[in-house]
């Protein structure tokens, strides 16, 4: 089957087939909408964060937000700039978004699944379609397939960005990440 070269191609037919793909591709055990043993957003919200930790954290330690987000300044990133974010959200609302990443996702950020002829796939952001290629973006790589290897693509309304950001995160350390976030503005 030929993808349409629109983005706005669904194809309804084979989104099963690559569904079963992808999720083979990501996280090993079938991730839950909401990992029962994860962060309490209540017990969270009840700390006082501290900006200047919260800083730290996205800028000097191993969270991965920065290999997807710019914060105000530096290079395009995959994913939106969040250097005004505090304006945007409160700190419910930012906390949801980092726990939930999918529950609201613009469709410009929703990830595209490429099987090639190849049999290889593909999974990232599409950022540019032209008569004869199509060009997905992921945290590391530009990845351009030529239309003709194409065999099955479908668009998922799931992010990129995991849901498991704020794991390893003490409800302490998050509290600060949202003092930090909501202080961008
Ligand atoms: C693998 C890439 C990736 C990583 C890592 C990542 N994000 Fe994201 N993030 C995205 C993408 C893509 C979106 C836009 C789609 C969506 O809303 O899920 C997004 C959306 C967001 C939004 C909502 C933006 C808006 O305007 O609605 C916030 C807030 C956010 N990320 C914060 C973070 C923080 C904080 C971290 C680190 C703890 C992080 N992200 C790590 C890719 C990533």
């Amino acid at each position: 089957m030929r993808a349409d070269p629109m983005n706005s191609a669904r194809l309804a037919g084979v989104a099963l087939f690559v569904l079963a793909v992808a999720s083979s591709l990501r996280a090993p055990a079938p991730a839950p909408r909401k990992p029962a043993a994860g962060p309490d957003p209540a017990a969270i919200l009840a700390l006082k964060g501290d900006f200047e930790r919260g800083r730290e954290l996205v800028f000097e330690s191993t969270l991965q937000c920065r290999a997807c987000h710019r914060f105000g300044t530096g290079e395009e990133k995959l994913g939106p700039d969040l250097g005004e974010i505090g304006k945007k959200y409160d700190r419910a609302k930012l906390l949801e978004t980092l726990l939930d990443a999918s529950k609201e996702i613009d469709p410009k950020y929703a990830t595209t699944l490429v099987e090639t002829t190849s049999g290889a796939v593909h999974s990232g952001i599409l950022v540019e379609t032209t008569a004869d290629r199509i060009v997905l973006q992921d945290p590391e790589k530009t990845i351009p397939i030529p239309l003709a290897s194409v065999r099955r693509r479908v668009t998922q309304q799931k992010s990129i960005m995991p849901d498991s950001l704020l794991q390893a995160l003490t409800p302490q350390e998050a509290a600060d990440l949202l003092e930090f976030l909501r202080g961008l503005r």
